[in-house]
Formats: structure tokens, C-alpha cells, sequence
């Protein structure tokens, strides 16, 4: 029997992510949404494309949570986006309400899921997730590490003319303009970006990639980036489904992983058929110690207003 991803909210981001989802034929997918008709005719519009493509999953489109019964994974990315001007932060309240209510729905559901939270701001979204499912930590995980470090890869290929494939980089923290990019950590082929890029050039590029979400939102106008973080989250369903042990930045429940405790934050963590295996926890110096304090910080005090 095929798996079963189910994706709340099949807005942008959400019917990028099915997307993904079925061209890698990883699971049968159902999307919901409040919004009538959308959610089916979406499923619609991709179950149409798998003859074409060759692929074998069923794409269920639903304003209700029965379809979901039984899901492998649940995704949320129910809420809305940012606007031209707004931070993450000023998500908060409104998304709180909607993820709650979701997790609430879909756990009833599947209790046996694994949950990967997008809806911003996502270090928080994934905290309350994992206190409305009531599931073990490790299996709850947001997602914005993947994309965060991916823009910072793309953005040294350009730099240096390099393959992507080449290129490592590590971005953790929360998902934030404090979110902490390291290039001490980041490689190319091996090589610490610190050796082969001049300083100046280094901080263009931590500094485009901490504002990386707001590039697009000021491009788009309307919505925020879509293509890059439904890759992200097909990258975790993959290693989930696949048991892969692979390692990628996500955010993950900390147990005194870099000195924090209780918070959801962005780190290296393992991934397989359980969620989270593990954290990995790389050897900091000073100053990129104090800037992961300043992003979990702000992290922890958006946890405190939801008063959980
Ligand atoms: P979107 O507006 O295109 O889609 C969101 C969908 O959620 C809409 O279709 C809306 O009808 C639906 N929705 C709202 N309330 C719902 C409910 N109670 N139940 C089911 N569906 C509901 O937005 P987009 O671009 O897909 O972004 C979704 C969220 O993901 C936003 O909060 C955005 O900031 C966040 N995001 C996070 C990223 C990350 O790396 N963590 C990257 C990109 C987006
Ligand atoms: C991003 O970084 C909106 O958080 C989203 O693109």
C-alpha cells in the first residue's frame, strides 16, 4: 500500500509541495482548505498531469478532514503569507489560531503521523504543533533550514560559477532575519567558504540570505516564496518515507542542544522513518554562539505569547 501525505492548506506553498510530492511519486496526497472547490480542483488539475509524467499516486482535493484519515505525514501550511513590510512575527496570533486548529483536526485523525510544519513564523507554528498533537517531539519538525541554507547555496553558486551540488551550507537558528548563517561551517567541495570568498563578498551573501524571504515577498507583491520551500518540505517526506538518516537543517525540538532548552529552533538534525533521530550539534565559537543566543531568544519570546 502507498503512503499517505496529507497537506493542510493548498494555497502556494501547499500544492507546490503535492507537486513535488508526485513527480517523485512518493505518496498518494490529499489536499485541504477552506476555500471551496479549490483543494479539488488542484488535485484534479495534477492527478491529470501523472499520466503524462508516468507516475502512479491518487491526489485527493477536500474541505474536510476526513480524506486525511490514516496520514503517513501531515503538513501543515494553513495561514497567511506575509505582505510587502511585514515580518514573520506579525503572522503570529492569526496563524496560531488556524495551525491549532488544524493539528487539532488532523491528530484526531492520524494519530500515528509525522508532522512538518511551513506556516510562519515557523519556529513558533512547529512549537505549537507539537503541543496541540501531544506527539513525541521527534516527531514534529518544521521546515526553513532547507530553504534558508539552499538560498545561501544558490547564492554561492552564482557568486563562484560553481555546481550547486558542490556546495554546502549550514544555516541555523530561527527562521528570522537573525537566523544564523555559518560560513566557517559551509563549504565548497570541502573548502570553507571563509578561504575562498573575500570578506565582503561573504557578508553580501550571509546578508541576502537572512533577507532572503523578504526579497521575494518585495518581488512577488502578493504572497512569499513557493518553489523553494515546497522543495524543502518534499526533501524531509523523502527522507521520512525512505528512512534515509538524512541530515538536514530543520527546525526541531531542543533538549539542551546548543545550550537551549524547550524551544523549537533550527538545527542539523537526522531524519528517518521515526522523524527525528537526532541533533547534531557542531562545535561553535564564541560569536556564532551569542548570535544563535539572539535568535533563540526572540524565538522563545513568541513561544511565551501564546501562553501554552
Ligand atoms: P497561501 O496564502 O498561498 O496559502 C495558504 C492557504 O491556507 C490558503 O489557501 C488558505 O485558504 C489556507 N487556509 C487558511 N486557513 C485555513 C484553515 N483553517 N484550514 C485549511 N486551510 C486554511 O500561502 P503560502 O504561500 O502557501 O504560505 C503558507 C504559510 O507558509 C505562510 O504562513 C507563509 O508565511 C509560510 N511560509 C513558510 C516558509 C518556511 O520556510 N517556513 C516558506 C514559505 C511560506
Ligand atoms: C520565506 O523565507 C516566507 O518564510 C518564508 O520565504
Amino acid at each position: 500500500m502507498r503512503k499517505k501525505v496529507s497537506i493542510i492548506g493548498a494555497g502556494m506553498t501547499g500544492s507546490t509541495t503535492a507537486h513535488w510530492l508526485a513527480e517523485r511519486e512518493l505518496a498518494d496526497i490529499v489536499l485541504v482548505d477552506i476555500v471551496e472547490g479549490m483543494p479539488q480542483g488542484k488535485a484534479l488539475d495534477l492527478q491529470e498531469a501523472m499520466p503524462v509524467i508516468g507516475k502512479d499516486v491518487t491526489v485527493t482535493g477536500a474541505n474536510d478532514y476526513e480524506p486525511t484519515a490514516d496520514s503517513d505525514i501531515v503538513v501543515i501550511t494553513a495561514g497567511l503569507p506575509r505582505k510587502p513590510g511585514m515580518s514573520r512575527d506579525d503572522l503570529l496570533a492569526t496563524n496560531a489560531e488556524i495551525v491549532g486548529k488544524v493539528a487539532e483536526e488532523t491528530i484526531k485523525r492520524s494519530p500515528n503521523a509525522i508532522y512538518i510544519v511551513l506556516t510562519n513564523p515557523l519556529d513558533v507554528m512547529t512549537y505549537l504543533t507539537w503541543k496541540k498533537t501531544g506527539l513525541p517531539a521527534n516527531k514534529v519538525m518544521g521546515q526553513a533550514g532547507i530553504l534558508d541554507s539552499a538560498r545561501m547555496r544558490a547564492f554561492v553558486a552564482m557568486e563562484l560559477g560553481v555546481s550547486v551540488e558542490n556546495i554546502n551550507c549550514y544555516v541555523l537558528g530561527g527562521h528570522g532575519d537573525s537566523m544564523v548563517p555559518l560560513t566557517r561551517h559551509s563549504n565548497v567541495a570541502g573548502v570553507p567558504l571563509n578561504k575562498i570568498l573575500p570578506p565582503d563578498r561573504l557578508e553580501a551573501i550571509v546578508e541576502r540570505t537572512r533577507k532572503g524571504g523578504g526579497e521575494i515577498v518585495s518581488l512577488l507583491k502578493t504572497g512569499s516564496a513557493f518553489y523553494a520551500p515546497a522543495a524543502g518540505i518534499a526533501q524531509m517526506v523523502e527522507a521520512i518515507l525512505k528512512d534515509k538518516h538524512l541530515i538536514v537543517p530543520a527546525a526541531v525540538y531542543m533538549q539542551g542542544e546548543y545550550g537551549l532548552n524547550d524551544i523549537y529552533f533550527g538545527a542539523p538534525a537526522q531524519l528517518g522513518a521515526s522523524g527525528v533521530e537526532k541533533v547534531i550539534e557542531y562545535e561553535l565559537n564564541e560569536e556564532e554562539m551569542a548570535a544563535l543566543k539572539k535568535s533563540a531568544e526572540g524565538v522563545a519570546a513568541n513561544i511565551a505569547k501564546l501562553n501554552l
